[in-house]
C-alpha cells in the first residue's frame, strides 16, 4: 500500500525497533530514487548515500552514534553525506556551509517519507561522532556525514510526538 504525501507526513514516526526482516534491494532503490528527486541549490545534488548492511559496520556506526544500539538492529543503514566540495564549486562558502546541508537534509526527509509510504520505519540520527563515522566508512575530506538512517520493518508503533502549535510558529508579515 502506498500513502499519499500528506498521509505519510502525518503518519511517519521515528522508529527505533525493527523486525528481523530484510529490505529488498528494489525497495531500497525506490527510496534512494526519492532521495535524489529532492530539490537542491542550482540542482547541484550534493548528496551521497552509503548503504550499510554488514553487521560489523552497523555495530560500529551504532557505537559512533553514542551507543544508540537500535541502529544495529535495522537490516539496512543509510548514511547520508553532503558533498561540500561539489556545492562550494558552485556557490563558494554559502554552498559549502549551508546549501549542501540543506539539500542533503531535504533528501533525507524524502527518504523518511518514501520509506514510510512503503511500510518501512526509519529514524533520523544526527547525534554521532563525525570523525569516528568518517573512519568507519572511509569518507574522504570534502564529504560530510549528515545523518545516519536505520531502515527496516517497524517492530513498534510509537505514539505521535507533540509539536509546537501553528499559532506559535506562524508569523504574519513580520517576525
Ligand atoms: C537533525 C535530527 C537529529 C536527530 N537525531 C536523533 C538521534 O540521534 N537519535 C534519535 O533517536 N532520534 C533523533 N532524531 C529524531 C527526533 O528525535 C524525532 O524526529 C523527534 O523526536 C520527533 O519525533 P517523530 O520523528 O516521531 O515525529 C533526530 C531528528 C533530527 C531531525
Amino acid at each position: 500500500m502506498k500513502l499519499d504525501v500528506l498521509e505519510a507526513v502525518k503518519g511517519r514516526r521515528s522508529i527505533r525497533a525493527f523486525e528481523n526482516q530484510d529490505v529488498p534491494a528494489e525497495i531500497l532503490e525506490k527510496i534512494i530514487d526519492a532521495a535524489r528527486l529532492a530539490p537542491s541549490a542550482g540542482n547541484i545534488q550534493p548528496w551521497e548515500f552509503i548503504i550499510v548492511r554488514k553487521p560489523e559496520i552497523k555495530r560500529r556506526l551504532a557505537e559512533a552514534a553514542l551507543d544508540q544500539m537500535f541502529i544495529e538492529e535495522a537490516p539496512v543503514v543509510i548514511v547520508a553525506c553532503a558533498n561540500e566540495a561539489r556545492s562550494s564549486y558552485g556557490y563558494g562558502v554559502r554552498g559549502e556551509t549551508l546549501y549542501c546541508i540543506q539539500d542533503t537534509a531535504a533528501a533525507v526527509q524524502n527518504i523518511l517519507l518514501a520509506a514510510c509510504s512503503l511500510g518501512l520505519g526509519t529514524c533520523w540520527v544526527g547525534a554521532f561522532r563525525e570523525e569516528e563515522t568518517r573512519e568507519i566508512l572511509k569518507i574522504p575530506r570534502g564529504i560530510r556525514p549528515v545523518a545516519i538512517i536505520p531502515i527496516g520493518y517497524p517492530a513498534e508503533v510509537p505514539p505521535a510526538r507533540s509539536r509546537r502549535p501553528i499559532s506559535q510558529t506562524m508569523h504574519y508579515e513580520t517576525f
